[in-house]
């Protein structure tokens, strides 16, 4: 069984959605939990809800972007948890257009969530990991986009191709720590992210995925355990498809 107990997890973007699970799942297999988001508000309904399973919690305002607040997110975690053993990136946002009609703000604002913030965790993890001589694991949520693009996610795409290479760099950097560092691809997963697509895109998506259905934030969160857990233990750089099948 996939044991966790002892380890501590951090999870940015925690408050909902697919992070929301990764939190959860982390507590169902015995994590206690630092659940960041830039909602302070979901973030400490996330940490009651790691709480009922048993586990310790807190909940963080952070924004990804900024160091100061990713480093103090990390030393809370630290100091509250009593350690530091998992980091998840996952934290995100999309702000869709074509490329012709994309703004150079909205260019500069997926790129800095998602890459920076990335960047951001990986140096904050991988700095208390070996400080703390025992191991740990980073699991950075990518996208099926940064594999084969998507049509209005220019920024959104070349973000998440990005953290494909930036999970590679980490795992030949970290691994004479004894951290792993690996990534997921999540393809069409039913959270507030994907709510507001229109029925005709969806039904269209939908017809190209294999197993015939979209997925649930709790399918990527129990691949994002096992990735954090030893069941992964000689695993690193990899990049894992979540997507039911589609663009394989
Ligand atoms: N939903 C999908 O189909 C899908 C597919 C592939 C990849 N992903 C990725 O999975 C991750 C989670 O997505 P989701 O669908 O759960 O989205 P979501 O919008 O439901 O949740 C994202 C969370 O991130 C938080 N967040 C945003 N910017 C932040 C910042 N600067 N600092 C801290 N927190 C911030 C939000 O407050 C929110 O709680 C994202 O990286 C997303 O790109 C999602």
């Amino acid at each position: 069984m996939i044991d966790l107990s002892g380890k501590v997890a951090v999870v940015t973007g925690a408050g909902q959605g697919i992070g929301r699970a990764i939190a959860l799942e982390m507590a169902r297999h015995g994590a206690d939990v630092a659940v960041l988001d830039l909602n302070l508000e979901t973030a400490a309904r996330t940490a009651e809800e790691v709480r009922a399973f048993g586990r310790k919690a807190v909940a963080v305002r952070a924004d990804v972007t900024s160091a100061e607040d990713v480093e103090g997110a990390a030393e809370t975690a630290v100091r509250q948890l009593g350690g530091l053993h998992v980091w998840v990136n996952n934290a995100g946002i999309t702000r869709d257009a074509t490329i012709l009609k994309m703004s150079e703000e909205d260019f500069d604002l997926v790129l800095r969530v998602h890459m920076r913030g990335t960047f951001l965790g990986m140096r904050a993890a991988g700095a208390r990991m070996r400080a703390q001589g025992q191991g740990g694991a980073i699991v950075n949520i990518s996208s099926i986009s940064g594999k084969v693009g998507n049509f209005g996610q220019v920024n959104y795409a070349g973000a998440k191709a990005g953290i494909v290479a930036m999970t590679k760099t980490a795992a030949r950097e970290f691994a004479r720590f004894g951290v792993r560092v690996n990534a997921i691809q999540p393809g069409w997963i039913e959270t507030a992210m994907t709510a507001a697509v229109p029925e005709d895109v969806r039904a269209q998506a939908v017809a190209a995925i294999p197993l015939g259905r979209t997925g649930r934030p709790e399918e990527v969160a129990r691949v994002a355990v096992f990735l954090a857990s030893e069941y992964a233990s000689y695993m690193t750089g990899a990049v894992v498809e979540v997507t039911g099948g589609r663009n394989m």
